[in-house]
């Protein structure tokens, strides 16, 4: 229910910004839940009731809506710490690791989420698996001259890779680093989460993989009981 999903996305995104203090350095995660997020916090800043808070972007996406609903933004390289960061994910198992990447922003995310003192994800039900992999297949961003290498290499892996295809434009995505964007469908689900991180990140031309390992400090999944939407 798609309506549903919406609420859920929406009751979580407020959540997450009521653990944003004044003077916060805040990272801002890409995807429909985090643009969420950047709306209500910039609501609370318009408000006057959250003084000092920058924002750092991790797409355009997430940039142009900072600007939009009046976060102020900085460069990550202009920062030598980020306080916490809300992002949205595909796939959230038990121990917390993630896959990420539906919406080709995982690189920048990775560098914020992993620098944040604090990274909180924010997901509906539909995105918590027992096992990462089975149903989401694994983005990973790679460099348009080696495309050819890369995918006989994933496949070397045991992976079923695709180049994604854009939606609104003949031919494949590009990501905001003007990249490509492989998705990796692992059938038999993705058993070691980490070692499969590092020897995607091996493989030259691979800009960085979706598996976030040990980057989330915490998880808000927003439920519904058939009744109520509960933030757990
Ligand atoms: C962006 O590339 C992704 O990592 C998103 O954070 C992820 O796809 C979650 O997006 P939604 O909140 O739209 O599901």
């Amino acid at each position: 229910d798609p309506v549903l999903q919406e609420a859920l996305k929406r009751a979580v995104a407020k959540k997450a910004v009521e653990l944003v203090k004044p003077g916060m350095i805040v990272g801002l995660g890409t995807g429909s839940t985090s643009s969420m997020a950047i709306e209500e916090l910039g609501k609370l800043i318009s408000k006057g009731k959250l003084k000092d808070v920058i924002g750092v972007p991790t797409s355009y996406q997430s940039r142009v809506l900072a600007r939009q609903f009046g976060v102020k933004t900085v460069d990550l390289n202009d920062v030598n710490h980020i306080d916490l960061a809300f992002d949205g994910a595909d796939e959230v198992e038990a121990s917390m690791n993630l896959i990420k990447g539906g919406g080709a922003a995982h690189t920048m995310e990775k560098v914020v989420d992993n620098m944040s003192g604090k990274c909180v994800i924010l997901v509906d039900q539909t995105k918590v698996v027992s096992e990462l992999g089975l149903s989401f297949p694994l983005p990973v961003e790679v460099l348009p001259y080696a495309i050819s290498p890369v995918l006989r290499s994933l496949v070397a892996l045991g992976g079923v890779p695709e180049i994604r295809s854009a939606l609104r434009k003949d031919g494949p995505v590009i990501t905001d680093l003007g990249n490509m964007v492989v998705d990796v469908r692992f059938p038999e689900g993705i058993k070691d989460p980490a070692a499969l991180e590092c020897s995607i990140n091996m493989i030259p031309g691979v800009v960085e993989n979706g598996l976030f390992i040990g980057i989330a400090d915490s998880v808000l999944v927003a439920t519904h009981d058939g009744e109520e939407i509960t933030i757990v």
